[in-house]
């Protein structure tokens, strides 16, 4: 598969195009940012342990018949996926609350919610991806009516089984985002599977294993995506 021009380069991921016009290469850096990108920094090897990471959950989601946009993972920094026409909503999916949750409703964080809840945000970095409800989709025409009602459900599916998935590594899925695209008019899930955009707690000990160590300046970053990796991949990193 030979590599061509850039397409885009977002803040993590570098996307390129390929001989084949219905795939495109997925690159991953090591840059991290969070706060609507006022807040900056590398973590040491992230691209190559969100790589492999998004890799694996990807084919196991895959095993599972959720239809995503991954193919194949090229090398430590690539992988190759499906060309998708994004959908520009950033779906979350929470079972404890923390984060966002935690500070709209004034619930301390890491109490288990009865059921997962689910959130629409806007993609867009100039209104600092602001909640979104399904009338606003309609409204701005994101998505189908048809489309919310599929990511919705396949969204709550995707929590069910990362959350076995991860629970039997000993990790518990405090909440997670997921993109979705159209390819061909067929929907799937896009984007990657990390602990840039999921919530990953230690189930015996708390302690977080993913961005938030970066956001809130915890330390141990790189230590907590090469644990991630170690538990996900089963690999020594
Ligand atoms: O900040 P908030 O609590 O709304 O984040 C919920 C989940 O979505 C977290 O796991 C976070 O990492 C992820 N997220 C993301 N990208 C964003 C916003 C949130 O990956 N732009």
């Amino acid at each position: 598969m030979e590599r061509r021009g850039k397409i885009y380069e977002g803040k993590a991921k570098i996307l390129y195009e390929t001989d084949d016009p219905d795939l495109v290469i997925q690159y991953f850096k090591d840059e991290a940012t969070a706060f609507d990108a006022k807040k900056r920094g590398i973590i040491e090897r992230k691209g190559v342990y969100n790589n492999r990471i998004s890799s694996v959950l990807f084919e196991y989601l895959s095993k599972q018949r959720v239809r995503t946009h991954f193919v194949k993972q090229l090398s430590e920094r690539e992988m190759l996926v499906k060309r998708l026409e994004i959908i520009k909503i950033e779906v979350v999916v929470r079972n404890l609350s923390a984060g966002s949750l935690s500070k709209r409703l004034g619930l301390e964080e890491g109490i288990p919610l009865a059921e997962p809840v689910v959130e629409f945000f806007y993609k867009n970095d100039a209104l600092g991806d602001p909640m979104i409800n399904e009338d606003h989709i309609r409204l701005l025409n994101l998505a189908t009516p048809q489309e919310v009602t599929a990511i919705r459900k396949r969204a709550l599916l995707v929590n069910e089984l990362l959350r076995e998935f991860l629970d039997a590594r000993d990790v518990i899925l405090v909440d997670f985002k997921l993109e979705y695209g159209r390819h061909h008019g067929q929907l799937l899930l896009g984007d990657e599977i990390t602990p840039d955009g999921c919530r990953l707690w230690d189930k015996k000990t708390l302690e977080k294993m993913d961005k938030d160590r970066f956001r809130r300046d915890l330390g141990k970053i790189e230590e907590a995506y090469q644990e991630v990796y170690r538990r996900i991949c089963g690999e020594a990193a």
